[in-house]
């Protein structure tokens, strides 16, 4: 994949300019990098903290050919490139499904996939915060969250090696999951970086319910099963999850 990457100071959020591009014909491969956002979203309509320069805020456009029901597994490469790019910077990451990656149970990035019908047929839009210094989290967040600089001796990387490290797994995963056997590729790299695969007792915070199983592998799309008490078990394909302690 070819990628042309937009910078700008300062937007309102990187995945709706990212939206509007790629309803106005871009090109798979347009990532768009902010040094702020003034209207940085989370998922289930949360506000995403983008303080300048605190964190790397980046979207890309891309136009999967994939099967419609694979959908859900971008957002899996998604999560699977991020962990690569930390290694990298010598940080071993955790991928809390579907969406969040942590550190010592602490989340260091949100991932947020949106879906846009274009001219050009769909577009996924991948959105990636990357938190690299903490020096500005609000206190509410601060026993949640950590960054990069939180993590590493070393100073944390420019947004723009940041942007170079995770386009190269990006590009790398995406044509993994294009590639044969693409999505069990993805899932069983997923596996390999997620303690929540299985055995994991969680809690299911769904719009109207609630509920707490352990977690049991992954379905083709990857949604999460999860064992409940008697035996039987649940597929969540959207949710929120919730690390239960087993002691
Ligand atoms: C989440 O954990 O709720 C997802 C957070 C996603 C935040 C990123 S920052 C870059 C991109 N632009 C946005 O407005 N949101 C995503």
């Amino acid at each position: 994949m070819k990628f042309t990457v937009l910078t700008f100071d300062s937007i309102d959020s990187t995945n709706t300019e990212a939206m509007r591009q790629a309803r106005q014909g871009a090109d798979e491969g347009l990532c768009i990098v902010a040094g702020q956002q003034t209207a940085g979203r989370g998922r289930l309509g949360r506000t995403w903290i983008s303080e300048k320069d605190a964190g790397l805020y980046f979207s890309i456009v891309l136009r999967p050919g994939i099967e419609t029901a694979f959908l859900p597994l971008i957002t899996l490469m998604a999560g699977v490139s991020v962990h690569a790019t930390l290694a990298e910077l010598g940080i071993e990451a955790d991928i809390k499904w579907v969406n969040d990656v942590h550190v010592n149970e602490k989340k260091i990035c949100g991932i947020l996939s949106e879906t846009s019908e274009t001219a050009r047929g769909l577009a996924v839009i991948v959105g990636i915060g990357i938190n690299t210094r903490s020096s500005n989290f609000p206190p509410e967040v601060s026993d949640t969250a950590t960054s990069i600089e939180a993590e590493i001796a070393a100073a944390p990387p420019t947004s723009q090696s940041l942007t170079e490290l995770l386009t190269r797994h990006l590009s790398h995963f995406y044509a993994v999951l294009n590639g044969d056997n693409g999505p069990e590729t993805i899932r069983r790299e997923w596996k390999e970086r997620s303690s929540y695969y299985s055995g994991k007792p969680v809690r299911v915070v769904l719009d109207d319910e609630t509920f707490s199983g352990v977690t049991d592998g992954l379905e083709a799309n990857g949604a999460l099963r999860v064992v409940l008490p008697g035996g039987s078990v649940r597929v969540v394909q959207a949710g929120d999850i919730q690390r239960l302690r087993s002691e």
